[in-house]
């Protein structure tokens, strides 16, 4: 008797549950959202119809216990059956409509590779307070990132990469104490990576990689002990690598190539026990490549190509536990290539363009 009391109660709330409905408020913000975009090819938003937007709306999540829209998500790109079905990746164009933001309990706004939703993020998008993923990824959005960003003290994911964002990274950024991924890659910012930088502490992928982006790299970027990849390349970034580079616990891959970095390379970096990808190519760095390899060096790929290092080719390299791929081309080596892993197994490419290397896989010494 008791067991079927309790089997009807929990009956009574599941159908309560499925059948809150969202509030008028929030369903008419979708309708606005939904009329501000053309989406011609999947017909996702024929799913958008009727009076509760919690029941069978694509993409849209709500709060089982009081029906608000927790989440929409809508990617062009997904193994989704309606996009397998379509045989195509989706097209979607349109402009983001600041109704959006009376969506006060949104917690996750994805709509990623729709390719063709341009204009603004709207500013008001700052006043969400519970949201945890902005994932724009793969569209035509323009402007600037909005500067109270970091208003969005519980963001977690914030992709905006592959968009035509312009302006500097709003120094508020560094307060989001919560970021962990942020990929603002391929787009059109400039200007210097905040001086706090380093205060994202719980930060772990960094991707700012194709921006126009300049000056140094900041000195508070060793503070993010748990920051795993970071991605500076194809930049206009200067300066010095700062040598506290070397006391980032976890940094696993590290991508500075095609900026205008000069000084030398710190040993520290290339003595980092967890980094394994390491691009340096297309700078300005100078110096000698310190000879501080050893049996902990594990690089699957290291290449210090196309800048200005001088000397030798330190002997230590080749008693590293592993390299991959080295590519050492287009500098100003010189002296005899060391023997044994990983250079007897490297090609003449990974050498050529030096002023005076000679030994195998190049030409003998004399
Ligand atoms: C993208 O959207 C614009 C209007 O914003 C439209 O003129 C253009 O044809 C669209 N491109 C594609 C590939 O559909
Ligand atoms: C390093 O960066 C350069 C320039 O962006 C690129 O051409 C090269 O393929 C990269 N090296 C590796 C091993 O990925």
């Amino acid at each position: 008797m008791k067991f079927l009391v309790h089997f009807y109660t929990l009956l009574l709330i599941n159908g309560a549950l499925s059948v809150t409905p969202c509030p008028s408020q929030d369903r008419a913000a979708l309708l606005k959202f939904k009329s501000a975009m053309n989406e011609p090819y999947l017909g996702l938003f024929s799913t958008w119809t009727g009076s509760n937007c919690c029941q069978n709306w694509y993409g849209v999540s709500c709060d089982p216990m009081d029906g608000r829209v927790v989440d929409i998500n809508l990617r062009g790109e997904s193994e989704d059956p309606i996009i397998v079905k379509a045989g195509r990746p989706g097209l979607m164009a349109g402009k983001l409509p600041s109704e959006i933001c009376a969506l006060n309990r949104l917690s996750t706004l994805v709509l990623a590779d729709w390719k063709n939703i341009s204009g603004e993020i709207p500013a008001c998008i700052t006043s969400l307070p519970f949201l945890r993923t902005l994932d724009l990824v793969g569209n035509r959005f323009s402007g600037e990132i909005p500067a109270e960003i970091g208003r969005l003290s519980r963001l977690a994911v914030l992709n905006l990469a592959d968009n035509q964002f312009t302006g500097h990274i709003p120094t508020s950024i560094v307060q989001i104490q919560s970021l962990m991924h942020l990929d603002l890659s391929n787009n059109k910012l400039s200007g210097p990576l905040p001086s706090d930088f380093g205060w994202l502490r719980m930060l772990s992928r960094a991707l700012l990689n194709r921006n126009q982006l300049s000056g140094p790299i900041p000195a508070s970027i060793s503070r993010m002990n748990r920051l795993a990849d970071l991605d500076l390349s194809r930049n206009q970034f200067s300066g010095q690598i700062p040598t506290s580079i070397g006391q980032m616990s976890v940094l696993s891959t590290l991508y500075l190539d095609m900026n205008h970095f000069s000084g030398s390379i710190p040993a520290t970096i290339l003595k980092m026990p967890g980094l394994s990808i390491l691009n340096l190519s297309r700078n300005e760095i100078n110096g000698e490549i310190p000879d501080v390899f050893g049996e902990r060096s594990y690089f699957t790929s290291l290449d210090l190509s196309w800048n200005n290092f001088r000397g030798k080719i330190p002997q230590s390299m080749a008693r590293a536990l592993f390299i991959g791929h080295l590519d050492l081309c287009h500098n100003h080596l010189c002296g005899q290539i060391p023997k044994g892993s990983p250079f007897d197994r490297l090609e003449a490419a990974s050498f050529v363009s030096n002023d005076c290397l000679c030994g195998l896989p190049l030409k003998a010494c004399n």
